[in-house]
């Protein structure tokens, strides 16, 4: 494994009577991309919340960088480099690409005095990260509102990693997506992988994990039911992991009987 970004140690939740998460340990390596799958209601939403600072836990330790962490809010989450990219997005869909990437970070240059905005260098600065990333966009001028979910999904993933982000997680990212907007959201998210960053997705489809995670972490009512990396596993044994069929047959259950 690479060296730890985010280590996850006995993170429990409970709201009210119920237990989503009962005990979780986990890590992301820096450069890792970790797939999390479970069914419906296992808690990696949850856990995804808590890392990025929506959602306390209730007991439990994480440590990032090596450091003790906890984020109170996702903004707490986010000085830290730990942001959401969400599929409902954070964009300003009003404004243009530039002024989004740059939203609270403005260029500005001095004339006779007075800082004004330096567009021409903050359009250069967007152009070549874009560049780096292959991400194509028609316009660096057009607003936001213009383009399409997967080139919005793009630049905020651009813009994420051009500040210096660590840990991006995703929750469901293509749910809305066609196939070839899932295709270059799949390759950014090896490309935002290659410049050191941790990536957690969270999706329900197998085929995407396969494509694009290293390691693959089943969450099953609460608890980690599968650790391991892509390359050992196949489809079929994660859906056993995902059902619980796989305790069925050689599991601690199966020793009781
Ligand atoms: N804000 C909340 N209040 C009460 N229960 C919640 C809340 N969020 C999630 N849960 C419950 O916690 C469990 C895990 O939910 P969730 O993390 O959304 O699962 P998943 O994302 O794997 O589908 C579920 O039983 C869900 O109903
Ligand atoms: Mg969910």
């Amino acid at each position: 494994m690479t060296e730890p970004l985010l280590v996850l140690e006995d993170i429990r939740k409970n709201f009210g009577a119920i237990e989503a998460l009962k005990g979780v340990s986990f890590s992301i390596g820096k450069g890792e991309v970790v797939a999390l799958l479970g069914d419906n209601g296992a808690g990696k939403s949850t856990l995804v919340k808590i890392i990025a600072g929506g959602h306390e836990a209730s007991s439990g330790r994480m440590l990032f960088e090596g450091r003790e962490y906890r984020a109170k809010t996702p903004a707490e989450g986010k000085a830290m480099g730990i942001e959401t990219v969400y599929q409902d997005l954070s964009l300003c869909t009003n404004v243009d690409v530039v002024s989004n990437f740059f939203m609270g970070r403005e260029i500005t240059r001095r004339v006779l005095g007075i800082p004004i905005l330096d567009e021409k260098a903050m359009e250069r600065e967007v152009a070549k990260a874009l560049a780096e990333a292959g991400t194509r966009i028609p316009s660096l001028r057009v607003n936001v509102e213009h383009l399409s979910g997967g080139q919005r999904q793009a630049i905020e993933l651009n813009r994420f990693v051009h500040w210096g982000g660590k840990l991006v997680l995703l929750d469901e990212p293509f749910a809305a997506l066609g196939v070839e907007q899932t295709r270059r959201g799949l390759e950014m998210i090896r490309h935002v992988a290659s410049q050191g960053i941790g990536v957690v997705i969270i999706t329900h489809i197998m085929q995407q994990a396969f494509q694009v995670a290293d390691r693959i972490v089943v969450i099953r009512q609460g608890v980690v039911a599968g650790d391991v990396p892509t390359h050992q596993t196949t489809p079929d044994a994660v859906i056993r992991m995902i059902t619980g069929e796989a305790l069925a047959g050689t599991g601690p259950a199966a020793a009781k009987r």
